[in-house]
């Protein structure tokens, strides 16, 4: 046993500052995120399995790698999507931060009910969680054969293809509702005992597609709503600046950009005008920097 552990020990490579360094000016040229000094045990622990896949002996070769992927084949280049899929945080949960679904069914659906087509956007939508929530809601609220649809994005291809699987562990959806689990999520039997999927009716509503927040191409597509929760907080003031700016573009006039409950736009230059604290609307401001706070009923 002393031996076993002694070998995992030795596996573990530390990260040289200058390393990290260059490390943290990757991830942020790439996705925008910046990483504090304090994340250098963090950024080793995540990466150290890819030093032994690839056989590099410190993370400075491993930094090598990663640049001469950057306009290499395609092989290599997987290699910076790993980087990637490695460096974001993922977590999330069905029903995540309740009062901006109950904001969308008391402010928003009712707008929609007579078949009119909402199309809302999880722009950060890790494993999918977020955007089968409201999924669920719109099901419930409009009529599952109803026209919305909802796109999820993201920048991790790993964590994607979990969205598009829709499978779940029981655990996962503990806080669903037990009416909506009974309605939209089927009970797996055999290899799939203690996992949940979404419904086929639910599911041909959400397509997911990868997106990069700071540099994504802007398709014409305009959405009614915008979820963009709990990402803001890994960019800072710049890139967050930019990234809801980007987002605005394709927001519909009147339309709601939602961010997570700890994320506030405030400090930003934008044109939306906040509704409640990370409830944002587009097209009611005066102007830049001319924030100012409506009452919705
Ligand atoms: C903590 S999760 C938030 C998930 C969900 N929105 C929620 O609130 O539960 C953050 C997600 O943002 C994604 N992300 C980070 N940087 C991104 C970028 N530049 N473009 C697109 N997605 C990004 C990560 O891959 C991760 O899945």
């Amino acid at each position: 046993m002393a031996a076993t552990m002694m070998n995992i020990a030795v596996e573990q490579r530390e990260i040289s500052t200058k390393a990290f360094k260059n490390i943290q000016a990757l991830i942020y040229k790439i996705a925008g995120i910046s990483l504090s000094d304090a994340k250098k045990t963090l950024v080793s622990g995540r990466l150290n399995k890819r030093l032994r896949a690839l056989q590099l002996t410190d993370f400075d070769d491993y930094y090598d790698f990663l640049l001469s992927s950057e306009n290499n084949d395609t092989t290599k280049n997987n290699e910076l999507q790993t980087f990637v899929d490695l460096l974001t945080t993922n977590e999330t949960y069905f029903f995540r931060e309740q009062l901006h679904f109950d904001f969308l069914v008391n402010n928003v659906l009712p707008n929609f009910i007579n078949n009119q087509p909402l199309a809302i956007w999880s722009a950060a939508s890790s494993s999918g969680e977020e955007a089968y929530t409201l999924a669920m809601l719109l099901a419930e609220h409009l009529g599952i054969n109803s026209s919305w649809r909802i796109l999820g994005t993201d920048i991790s291809a790993t964590i994607l293809a979990d969205a598009r699987r829709a499978i779940y562990n029981e655990q996962r959806v503990r806080l669903v509702p037990a009416h909506y689990r009974h309605k939209y999520l089927l009970k797996g039997t055999g290899s799939q005992q203690g996992n949940v999927a979404v419904v086929p009716e639910l599911k041909k509503h959400v397509h997911f597609e990868s997106f990069n927040l700071i540099d994504g191409a802007i398709s014409a597509d305009k959405f009614d709503v915008i979820f963009c929760r709990n990402v803001l907080i890994y960019f800072d003031h710049q890139t967050k600046n930019k990234v809801v700016n980007r987002l605005c573009r394709n927001l519909k006039t009147g339309g709601y950009l939602i961010s997570g409950r700890s994320e506030s736009l405030h400090s930003l230059a934008h044109d939306l005008t906040t509704v409640q604290p990370s409830i944002y609307q587009q097209g009611l401001a005066q102007g830049k920097n001319n924030i100012r706070t409506v009452s919705h009923g």
